[in-house]
């Protein structure tokens, strides 16, 4: 029999009110801005699964590729007993984790952890189907609060895949890495994708495909806030675009009003203007560099034990033990 349980950190109320709090500090301020993780309800985590398969966006298959390669030598080194994932998804990559850590004969539970309830109970169903003797304890929670006390043996492995890293700004990027290294013990594991710095016009297309639907998944964004807040946003008078701030070493995705715009939030009481071109800053996804990346870890207590790229040295993927 499977052995599925999941634990709901937010309420739709919560929701609605970090939501809320979220849009009216964001849409208010001088440069418009939202964070991303809004972009995650059930269409937004299917979005995301339809950008994993386009040809631009190449860095789920160059990410798999590294963990078709090592993930024998990372159940190897780790030796865990538990597998956490955050910002979990839809799991797929993390099956290679879970036979490699199966077949070396340590592992005995899967913790995986996303705001998207939709993605998070999929995912756990299937692996528990697929997985019969683990146990699978599912978190529905946001992992820049809920990191808590991660349940499972020890040692635990933390996989935080596909380059969620890069959403953060730097500074929360700092604070994020801080708080994994607080919630393990010395001697645990993460093991952490990061896209890598390239030229101009791989990344942009990579977040402007010609299909069309990462300018779907981003106007997401303001049909949950349509939904949850009763906004009367027009997605379709946005225009979607990704810039590469070469400076900053990270893609922004954009909304641009294309024309002057004028939209009630009631659920935030507040109306926003819009003139015809500005933007909403709706993501960053930052792009890495070896030595940064080390060096990052370091300072957060970690050490680098392993680093491996894809065969075109597109994707990076650090496998890093918590030091005192
Ligand atoms: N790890 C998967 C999915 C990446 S998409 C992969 O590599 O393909 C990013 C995932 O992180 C989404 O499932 C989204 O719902 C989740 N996410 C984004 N912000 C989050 C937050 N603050 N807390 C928890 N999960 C978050
Ligand atoms: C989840 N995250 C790593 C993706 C990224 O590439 O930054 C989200 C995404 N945004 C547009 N396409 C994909």
């Amino acid at each position: 029999m499977t052995d599925v349980d999941l634990e709901v950190h937010h309420s739709a109320e919560d929701i609605a009110a970090a939501l809320r709090a979220d849009v009216r500090e964001g849409l208010t301020a001088g440069r418009k801005w939202l964070p991303s993780k809004w972009f995650y309800d059930a269409r937004g985590s299917e979005l995301f699964e339809r950008i994993t398969e386009l040809p631009e966006y190449y860095p789920t298959r160059a990410e798999r590729a590294v963990l078709d390669r090592q993930a024998a030598e990372i159940a190897k080194i780790s030796g865990a007993h538990t597998l956490v994932e955050l910002g979990s998804g839809s799991s797929e990559k993390t099956r290679l984790l879970l036979d490699a850590l199966r077949e070396h004969g340590t592992l005995r539970s899967f913790v995986p952890l996303d705001v998207s309830e939709s993605a998070l109970a999929e995912a756990s169903n299937a692996i528990a189907a697929d997985y019969p003797s683990l146990a699978v304890h599912g978190v529905v929670g946001d992992f820049t609060e809920h990191l808590g006390l991660l349940p499972g043996d020890r040692p635990r492995l933390v996989a935080f895949l596909g380059g969620t890293i890069g959403n953060f700004l730097p500074a929360d990027r700092a604070k994020f890495l801080r708080s994994v290294r607080d919630v393990l013990s010395e001697g645990e594991w993460l093991l952490l994708g990061t896209d890598l710095v390239k030229e101009r016009d791989t990344l942009e297309r990579a977040y402007d495909d010609a299909a069309g639907v990462t300018a779907e998944f981003n106007r997401n964004v303001l049909r949950v806030i349509n939904e949850r807040l009763g906004a009367d946003f027009d997605p379709a008078a946005f225009a979607h675009e990704s810039y590469w701030d070469a400076e900053a070493e990270w893609i922004e995705m954009r909304l641009r009003a294309r024309t002057d715009l004028r939209v009630a939030i009631p659920g935030a009481d507040l109306e926003v203007s819009f003139a015809a071109g500005e933007h909403i800053r709706t993501e960053i996804s930052a792009k890495f560099r070896p030595e940064g990346v080390r060096a990052e870890l370091s300072a957060a207590g970690f050490t680098l034990e392993r680093w491996w790229t894809d065969p075109d040295g597109l994707f990076g993927v650090s496998l890093s033990r918590a030091i005192a």
